[in-house]
C-alpha cells in the first residue's frame, strides 16, 4: 500500500468495483490487513474498514456528517426531500424521535409480533405448495414476508407485496443514481408518484385515527408533510431488502454449518444468536456514506475537509481486532457488538423489528415445518452486490 502526495492517506488503487460486486470479502481482507482507512480511486472515496475507525466515525457526527454532498442531493431527488438518514442532529433527532415509539421491543411484541407470525405462516404455505423441486426461498418466502411485514408496520393500507417490491427497488436504484440514468429516474419518479398518491389518502386518515404504524407516528409527530413522505420512502427503500437477505443468508449459513444447525434445532433459545451471527458474517448493508466537515486524523490517517467516506461495516464486522476468527461463522461466539445496523445516532431504527420478525419468527418457522430444509444442489443460487449484498436466488429443497 503506497501513499498519495495530495491526500497522504494510504492508496488502494488495486480495488476493483466489479470484483467487489461479485464477492467483496477478499477486498475487505486485504484492506483490513493493511490500513484502517484507504483512498480508493476507483470509487472516488475513502473506505473506512476497521471496526475502531468505523466506530470513531459514528461517535463524531460533527466531523463526519451524514449530509453528504452528492449523495444527499441524489437521495433527496429520489425520495422527494431529504429523509432523517441524511441529516445531522438536531434536525435528524426530531424525525427519529417520531418513529422510535413504534419500533421499541414492547410495542413490537404487543402489536406486531402476531402480524409478523401471520405473514410468515401465509408465505410458508406458498413455499410448501410450490414444493421442494420448485421453491425459491428468496422469491417465494423471504421477499414477500419482508415486503408484507413492512407494509403492515408502515401502515401502507392498500399496497400489495408487488407494489412494495417495485417501489423499494425503484427508490434504491434512484438513491444510487449518481450518473443520472434517465430510465432509473423514470422508474423512481413513477414509484414516488404512486406512494405520494397513497399518502395523500392515508395522512388525513392517520391524523384522526392514530395507531401503532410508522406513518401514523410520523403524522402524529407533527412533522411537515414533505418530511413524513420522505421518511416513509426511506423506510420503503431501507426496511425490506435487508430483512429479506437475512432470511436467505441464515438458511445458507446454517446449511454450511450443519453442526450449528443441529444445535439450534435442539435448542431454540439459540435463534437470536443465529440472527446476530448472520448479520455480522453476511452484513446486508456493506457500506454507507459520510463526509468530513473539517480536516481530521482518523486512526492515524489524515483526511481533508469535504472527504467522501464509505463506512464499510461489512468489513468492520470481519475485523480480527474486534472478533476472534472473524471469517468463521460461529453462533457460539461471545456476545459482542457488531456494526451491521450501524451505530451512533443513525443506528438502524428497525433493528428490533428485524430481530423479532426475522430472527425469532420467519427463520425458525421454516425449520419447524420443512424438515431437512437446505439449498437445492440441483438449481443454482446467486449473490449480488457489496453496498447492499445478499442472495438474489436461493432454490431450496426439503423432505416432503
Ligand atoms: C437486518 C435488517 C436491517 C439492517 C441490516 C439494517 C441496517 C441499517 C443501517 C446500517 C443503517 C444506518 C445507515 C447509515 O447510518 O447511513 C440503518 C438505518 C435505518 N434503518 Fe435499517 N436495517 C435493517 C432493517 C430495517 C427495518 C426493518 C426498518 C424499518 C422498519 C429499518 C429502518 C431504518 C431507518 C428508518 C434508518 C435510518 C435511521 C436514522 O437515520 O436515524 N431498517 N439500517
Amino acid at each position: 500500500m503506497t501513499t498519495t502526495s495530495t491526500s497522504r492517506a494510504p492508496l488502494a488503487d488495486w480495488v476493483e468495483p466489479a470484483a467487489m460486486q461479485a464477492d467483496p470479502y477478499p477486498t475487505y481482507r486485504r484492506l483490513l490487513d493493511s490500513t484502517p482507512v484507504a483512498w480508493v480511486p476507483a470509487l472516488g472515496r475513502y473506505l473506512v474498514t476497521s471496526a475502531a475507525a468505523c466506530r470513531a466515525v459514528e461517535e463524531d457526527q460533527e466531523t463526519f456528517s451524514a449530509n453528504v454532498s452528492g449523495g444527499a442531493a441524489t437521495l433527496a431527488r429520489a425520495l422527494g426531500a431529504p429523509p432523517m438518514l441524511r441529516k445531522d442532529d438536531p434536525e435528524h433527532a426530531d424525525e427519529r424521535r417520531a418513529v422510535n415509539p413504534v419500533l421499541r421491543p414492547k410495542t413490537l411484541r404487543a402489536q406486531w409480533e402476531p402480524v409478523f407470525a401471520r405473514n410468515a405462516r401465509i408465505h410458508l404455505e406458498v413455499l410448501r405448495e410450490l414444493g421442494p423441486d420448485e421453491a425459491d426461498l428468496n422469491r417465494d418466502y423471504a421477499g414477500p414476508v419482508a415486503a408484507q411485514n413492512l407494509i403492515d408496520l408502515l401502515g401502507l393500507k392498500g399496497a400489495g407485496v408487488a407494489d412494495m417490491q417495485r417501489w423499494s427497488h425503484a427508490f434504491i436504484a434512484g438513491t444510487g443514481n449518481l450518473h443520472d440514468d434517465p430510465e432509473i429516474w423514470r422508474r423512481c419518479d413513477a414509484a414516488r408518484s404512486e406512494v405520494d398518491a397513497l399518502l395523500d389518502e392515508l395522512i388525513p386518515h392517520y391524523r384522526v385515527h392514530p395507531d401503532n404504524t410508522i406513518i401514523s407516528a410520523l403524522v402524529q409527530g407533527g412533522l411537515p408533510l414533505s418530511d413524513v413522505a420522505a421518511n416513509v420512502k426511506l423506510t420503503i427503500s431501507g426496511g425490506m431488502n435487508e430483512p429479506q437477505h437475512v432470511v436467505t443468508g441464515a438458511v445458507w449459513a446454517l446449511s454450511r454449518h450443519p453442526d450449528q444447525r443441529d444445535r439450534v434445532l435442539a435448542d431454540p433459545a439459540l435463534w437470536p444468536a443465529v440472527f446476530e451471527e448472520t448479520v455480522r458474517w453476511l452484513s446486508p448493508i456493506g457500506m454507507y456514506p459520510r463526509e468530513t466537515t473539517r480536516p481530521v486524523m482518523l486512526q492515524g490517517v489524515p483526511l481533508p475537509a469535504g472527504a467522501p467516506i464509505g463506512v464499510v461495516v461489512a468489513a468492520a464486522n470481519r475485523d480480527g481486532a474486534a472478533f476472534d476468527r472473524p471469517d468463521v461463522f460461529d453462533i457460539a461466539r461471545p456476545r459482542q457488538p457488531h456494526l451491521a445496523f450501524g451505530s451512533g445516532v443513525h443506528l438502524c431504527a428497525g433493528h428490533w423489528a428485524a430481530r423479532i420478525s426475522i430472527g425469532e419468527i420467519a427463520v425458525p418457522l421454516l425449520y419447524a415445518h420443512l424438515p431437512g430444509l437446505r439449498p437445492d444442489p440441483r438449481r443454482a443460487e446467486a449473490w449480488h452486490g457489496w453496498v447492499f449484498r445478499g442472495l438474489t436466488t436461493l432454490p431450496v429443497t426439503w423432505e416432503s
